[in-house]
């Protein structure tokens, strides 16, 4: 058996962009059994169906039935991307005998761990095929690009304090002049002309892998902790749990970095019209979907900040989450997160019988914080929730650092969460 957190760096590190993210799940879930449903065809599934939906192959959710018509909704939510470069569709630049590959912001990351590190590219491609226009994953393994930071030697004033300028500090090298093009190693990579590639989305990322450290391995860092951490445990929580009378499902969202509002993001429609189509396809009506969401529960999946060593007054004063402390709630009186004192019980009574330790986390009292996916899918659909993370360092780098217990605590909450069969009634809620 690999140890947990192996298998957890070899997902991320087969995951550089959020379509490999979905592909992989995708790809666990097939091994499992679930077959995979298309959104253009019309459905048919019996009690017990396992199954999942990918939308724009960057977005995915997994669902599985149960035996008898199901009384609410078990839902999971994390985010398959990350913040990164995505490289311009006509990236070329030449100057000086270089050839740089210029690039556009995706989500809020840290600049300066971008800088000095060996880069790939990944991402997707769409092509010409026998007639036809197809989509491939794309992943060049191996370093073709690295942004140089300037020598201290010409910026006397690097280390007081560095801003960045997209346009004139973030292209990345990529070759001398006259080399091949960042589109020739794609073709290649592919096995197809160049002519045949008609468009792109890819990105750039880091090539340095994953790690256990520390004096007694009580740390791991990699790039993409955020989210793909929280997407590694909610999946394997899925896979390894018991029955439900609810119909659970996980799913996975894309751009949650850039806001959520895209097609296939938390903010789109898309769960909520793989919910409906599910009921109906199960003979159901639109009460029973409304029903169904008023008995449901979801657990909204993103890492949370843990307490700085070196900034230890940037955390609030009484909830200081810290790596292997378990699985943390997140609070946020402006309903940023969508924990209240409901859901809050209901997650920790969870925790409690997987002995899962938990933690809370909420913003210090003068700072704004960030945002998740949960208060943005609740506007679709409300049901109960909680939001929930793992404590990470250096959210946003691309190298991050979290507790090497954490992932285990998070499999095991998600395991007992995906086999409870949560009932809420006039008298309460019982598990
Ligand atoms: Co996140």
């Amino acid at each position: 058996m690999m140890d947990l957190n192996e298998e957890l760096l070899s997902f991320i590190s087969r995951s550089p962009t959020a379509f490999h993210a979905v592909e992989n799940t995708a790809r666990a879930l097939a091994d499992a059994g679930f077959a995979e449903l298309q959104e253009t065809e019309s459905w048919s599934l019996v009690p017990g169906a396992r199954a999942f939906v990918r939308r724009n192959g960057s977005s995915l959710i997994a669902f599985r039935v149960p035996q008898a018509a199901p009384i609410g909704f078990l839902l999971a939510a994390a985010h398959s991307d990350s913040p990164c470069f995505k490289l311009k569709e006509n990236a070329v630049i030449a100057s000086d005998g270089y050839v740089r590959l210029s690039v556009e912001k995706y989500g809020g990351m840290l600049c300066a761990p971008w800088l000095d590190r060996p880069l790939s590219i990944a991402g997707r491609v769409t092509l010409r095929e026998r007639g036809k226009l197809v989509s491939r994953l794309l992943d060049l393994r191996r370093p073709v690009a690295l942004i140089p930071n300037l020598a201290i030697h010409m910026d006397r004033s690097a280390n007081e304090g560095k801003s960045y300028d997209m346009r004139a500090d973030m292209p990345a090298l990529f070759s001398l002049a006259g080399a091949k093009s960042p589109d020739a190693l794609a073709a290649e990579a592919l096995g197809v002309k160049e002519e045949e590639l008609l468009s792109k989305d890819l990105f750039l990322y880091p090539c340095t892998p994953g790690t256990v450290w520390g004096a007694e391995n009580e740390f791991i860092s990699s790039p993409r902790l955020d989210d793909l951490q929280c997407v590694f445990g909610c999946l394997r929580g899925f896979l390894e749990a018991g029955d439900s009378a609810c119909l659970t499902a996980l799913c996975v969202f894309d751009n949650e970095e850039v806001g959520s509002s895209s097609k296939q993001g938390a903010d789109s429609s898309f769960l909520t019209d793989v919910l409906r189509r599910v009921c109906f396809a199960l003979g159901l009506d639109e009460s029973d979907y409304l029903r169904c969401a008023a008995n449901g529960f979801m657990v909204s999946a993103d890492n949370a900040h843990a307490v700085h060593p070196n900034h230890p007054d940037q955390a609030d004063r009484s909830e200081r989450p810290v790596p292997n402390g378990g699985v943390v709630l997140k609070y946020n009186a402006n309903a940023r997160y969508t924990t209240d004192s409901v859901s809050a019980a209901v997650f920790s009574e969870i925790c409690r019988a997987a002995e899962v330790p938990v933690q809370r986390y909420s913003n210090r009292a003068d700072k704004a914080g960030g945002s998740t996916l949960g208060n943005i899918s609740l506007t679709h659909l409300s049901l109960e929730s909680v939001d929930i993370g793992l404590a990470q360092l250096a959210m946003h780098s691309c190298y991050e650092t979290a507790g090497a217990k954490d992932t285990e605590y998070l499999v095991r909450a998600m395991r007992e969460f995906f086999s409870r069969s949560i009932r809420k009634t006039a008298e309460g809620i019982s598990l």
